[in-house]
């Protein structure tokens, strides 16, 4: 699959979704890089052998051969001659890679930076079986072409496909004109809007409109981080004043409804500039109902839950032990129980759309900023590993992209009979603890084809750090679609002079 319909077929709802329980978990391997040859150590041909090939809406028992790193056949009984490389997939899932569309790698943020890199975040991602994520550019000084640059040092070491999305904190011409290059030039056609952190990337409402105005001429995707930032400033200051200080005043201080009024209004202000919306991290029921009314109306509007608001519930952040509690800092927070099962279902019925992981991660020492204040800890909670396995339930293997004759040969091999537990020893990332610590798994990504190469393998990772690619993404995605025409009926109804 070329990476446009990768990125297409992500939009049209591919990587869900599992229905995570302590007791259906997935992953376990030890870490270890080796190899110093490229992409991998393998040879650039490869026979994946007898496994159950799994596209959209059909599954075959077949042999995948790949050349050069493209599917260069799909059939029963391939014959290869000695230089090929042959993986035995009996009675095990062939499926293509995963694309995470949320991730944070060596992100500066409240004080700090987060502690996987281009490096240690991707290569955790490949062990997890996704050979493609999109990171957020964060703008410096409000610039986005130093904000462009930084980041595409920071991917000087990447080991997989990479793609950016790019936060707007500021606005004024020159932001506006950045806008343009980093679309007509740069290869990126989504914006990030904070409508939260207060005093560091959050914009109120004058600059989300002229965001997505100018979103839409371009063709770009416009996606918000959904909370009322002023009411959050408000709520941490009514927490902080009761003299609750620990990690579960994160969650006190910015309820579901906070959530749900910033989604509605972002809809509704999308709705009047006639533009898509993508809201990320979709956390609680309240902000998935306004998504489910807006998309029930026809307005173009895509809901992405991440790993942890799907899997996790707010309990954690009351554990007395601070080390455990923040941990699970992570903004919009972590719901009470209840909210995860209703976006699960969502996303099943198609409400939600896809799944991110959202992985931003700090070490305790980092987490401890805030010990004695919630205000400063770190927000951020790991997901990339065991992403596709937590993205990804076996039921609904059916789900996801294609393996086909021409595609790209980004592919892994799932072993749906194996059983592991997660822990922060053995998951790859750079970071000392795991939201998902002791859960127990069931399907694991045993190989990870990414760009025609075995990188993932035996338990061993074979990558070599700046051998990733950036992979530009076109603007006027099919969400535009139509567009066009409903402005001018709109404007036809106005009856201007
Ligand atoms: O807490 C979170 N989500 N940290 C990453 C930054 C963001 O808002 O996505
Ligand atoms: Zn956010
Ligand atoms: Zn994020």
């Amino acid at each position: 699959m070329d990476h446009s319909s990768q990125l297409f077929a992500l939009f049209l709802l591919l990587l869900p979704f599992t229905q995570l329980s302590e007791s259906n978990q997935y992953c376990e391997a030890p870490s270890g890089y080796v190899g110093e040859i490229g992409y991998g150590v393998s040879g650039s041909k490869i026979l994946i052998k007898g496994g159950t090939v799994v596209n959209a809406h059909h599954q075959e028992i077949a042999d995948v051969y790949v050349e050069d790193g493209i599917i260069a056949a799909v059939q029963p009984n391939i014959k290869v001659g000695d230089d090929v490389t042959v993986v035995d997939a009996t009675g095990k899932f062939v499926m293509p890679g995963g694309i995470d569309p949320h991730t944070h790698l060596a992100m500066e943020f409240m004080g700090t930076e987060t502690i996987d890199d281009f490096f240690s975040g991707q290569a955790a991602a490949l062990a997890g079986g996704t050979t493609m994520h999109i990171d957020f550019v964060i703008p410096v000084g409000g610039s986005l072409s130093a904000g462009f640059e930084a980041y595409e040092k920071k991917a000087k070491i990447a080991c997989m496909d990479y793609g950016f999305h790019m936060a707007i904190t500021k606005w004024d011409e020159v932001v506006s004109r950045e806008m343009e290059i980093m679309v007509k030039e740069k290869g990126i056609n989504s914006f990030k809007f904070f409508m939260a952190y207060k005093g560091s990337l959050m914009i109120n409402d004058d600059l989300l409109l002229e965001g997505f105005k100018k979103c839409k001429s371009l063709g770009a995707l416009a996606m918000v981080h959904a909370e009322n930032g002023d009411a959050v400033f408000e709520g941490q200051k009514r927490i902080i004043e009761l003299g609750i200080t620990g990690p579960e005043g994160h969650a006190l201080s910015r309820p579901p409804v906070l959530e749900g009024e910033a989604t509605a209004r972002a809809i509704r202000l999308a709705d009047f500039m006639n533009t898509p919306l993508y809201v990320v991290h979709v956390m609680s029921i309240d902000a998935m109902e306004e998504i489910a009314r807006a998309r029930k109306s026809g307005q173009k509007v895509v809901g992405e839950p991440v790993v942890s608001g799907l899997v996790l519930d707010e309990s954690a952040l009351w554990n007395p032990d601070f080390n455990i509690a923040s941990r699970y800092v992570m903004s919009p927070p972590i719901r009470a129980a209840g909210h995860g099962k209703a976006l699960q279902a969502a996303l099943s019925t198609g409400v939600l759309q896809l799944v991110g992981t959202d992985h931003c991660v700090f070490n305790s020492t980092q987490k401890a900023f805030g010990i004695n204040d919630f205000r400063k800890i770190p927000n951020g909670v790991n997901g990339v590993w065991p992403n596709i396995s937590h993205r990804l339930c076996p039921i609904d293997k059916h789900r996801v992209g294609a393996i086909l004759v021409g595609s790209d040969a980004d592919i892994i091999i799932l072993n749906p009979n194996s059983s592991f537990e997660i822990s922060a020893s053995s998951h790859h990332s750079r970071t000392d603890t795991n939201v998902y610590e002791g859960r127990r798994g069931k399907g694991k990504v045993e190989v990870t084809i990414a760009g025609g190469k075995i990188v993932w393998q035996n338990d061993e990772l074979k990558v070599t750090p700046g051998i990733g690619r950036y992979v530009e993404m076109p603007p006027f995605n099919y969400l535009f679609s139509g567009i066009d025409k409903a402005d001018a009926k709109h404007l036809s109804s106005l009856r201007a002079p």
